[in-house]
């Protein structure tokens, strides 16, 4: 009798009602003539006679219970009933909060994407160590002792003499490649340069480049032409157009510059483009023979072109950026901009 009594106080205790039927239900069950707890008082008689009393008692709080917590459910489904729909009911057929997704920095878009446009013309990919020694950066590239490059304004020198610098600039890699590679080699090196410059909308003193390179017999001004105006018209449409421009680099000859072509429709564009309608996005050339030799290839018998593109500069092409300290600002704003799925 006593762990019965138990039971069915813990089971009132436990008991919801959300609706009329349910608090029917418990009516029948705890309070009406027919309940387990009217059951109970017939059962009476059949307890020991010295402990009727102490269960009597027993018995008559359950009773209570049951009928407090019959008030109990009473009020609250009233209450429940009145505040039903203004209250925070879950509306199950609702559709799911989405999960917010990260998004990938633009110029890891960009630079997957030239990634895979060189990879798909069999281009490997290569990495070198972003501080390096004099002769990566500028002796192997055939710079001049007193090339203005190597002063300090340009370059972030680590240790000096012998000098140790954080790179100017990717070309550092192509180096590597040839001292550690025999042709033909056929390999972009993408990576972060430093440069010793003022910050502005248009300079930063740290920014990414992707460098090119490939040697082999016989390649040709004519493989790296046709080689950039493939790469610019898979990334930035069929209809690109590309232009080399005569320049001067160390460790080329000939060099050229290369532009593309984006309009002079608007203000804007006219600014961009300072009223020529066309954005340079880095250098290029055939490699001088005195960096193939500096690095042990036979320039008799080995040709190769290079080329050394910006990667914040594409990006700002590809996305219409005005300000390229926007990507290193990390102003959520502009980088939600870019989630796959905006
Ligand atoms: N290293 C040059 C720069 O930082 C860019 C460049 C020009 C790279 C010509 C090359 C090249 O590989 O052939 O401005």
């Amino acid at each position: 009798m006593n762990e019965k009594i138990e039971a069915l106080l813990e089971e009132i205790n436990q008991y919801q009602a959300a609706s009329d039927e349910a608090l029917e239900e418990y009516r029948m069950r705890f309070i009406s003539r027919k309940s387990v707890v009217g059951d109970l008082f017939g059962e009476m008689k059949d307890v020991a006679p010295e402990q009727r009393k102490a269960m009597g008692v027993k018995l008559n709080e359950l009773k209570n219970t049951a009928q407090e917590k019959f008030k109990q459910l009473i009020a609250q489904l009233e209450q429940y009933k009145a505040t039903k729909g203004t209250q925070a009911v879950p509306d199950l057929t609702l559709p799911p909060i989405p999960d917010t997704l990260g998004a990938m920095h633009p110029l890891t878009q960009v630079r997957n994407r030239i990634v895979s446009i060189f990879e798909r013309m069999g281009f490997n990919v290569a990495e070198g160590p972003e501080i390096e020694d004099d002769w990566h950066n500028f002796t192997a590239l055939n710079f001049p002792l007193n090339h203005p490059a190597r002063e300090m304004q340009d370059t972030f020198f680590i240790e000096k003499d012998p000098d140790i610098v954080l790179r100017t600039h990717t070309s550092s890699v192509q180096v590597r490649l040839m001292e550690t590679q025999k042709p033909p080699i056929r390999a972009i090196m993408p990576g972060r340069v430093y440069r010793n410059e003022a910050i502005s909308a248009r300079a930063h003193c740290v920014f990414h480049q992707v460098e090119g390179l490939y040697i082999d017999r016989n390649v040709s001004f004519a493989d790296l032409k046709q080689t950039l105006l493939h790469f610019a018209r898979e990334l930035y449409g069929k209809e690109t157009k590309i232009r080399l421009r005569p320049s001067f680099f160390p460790f080329t000859e000939p060099s050229a510059e290369l532009d593309i072509y984006w309009g002079t429709e608007t203000e804007a564009d006219r600014r961009v483009t300072k009223g020529t309608g066309w954005l340079e996005i880095g250098g290029c050339g055939m490699v001088d023979p005195f960096v193939l030799e500096s690095c042990g290839i036979d320039s008799q018998e080995f040709t190769g072109f290079a080329f050394g593109m910006g990667i914040e500069r594409m990006a700002m092409i590809k996305y219409q950026i005005k300000d390229l300290r926007l990507f290193t600002e990390n102003d959520i704003r502009f980088l939600k901009q870019f989630t796959p799925f905006n």
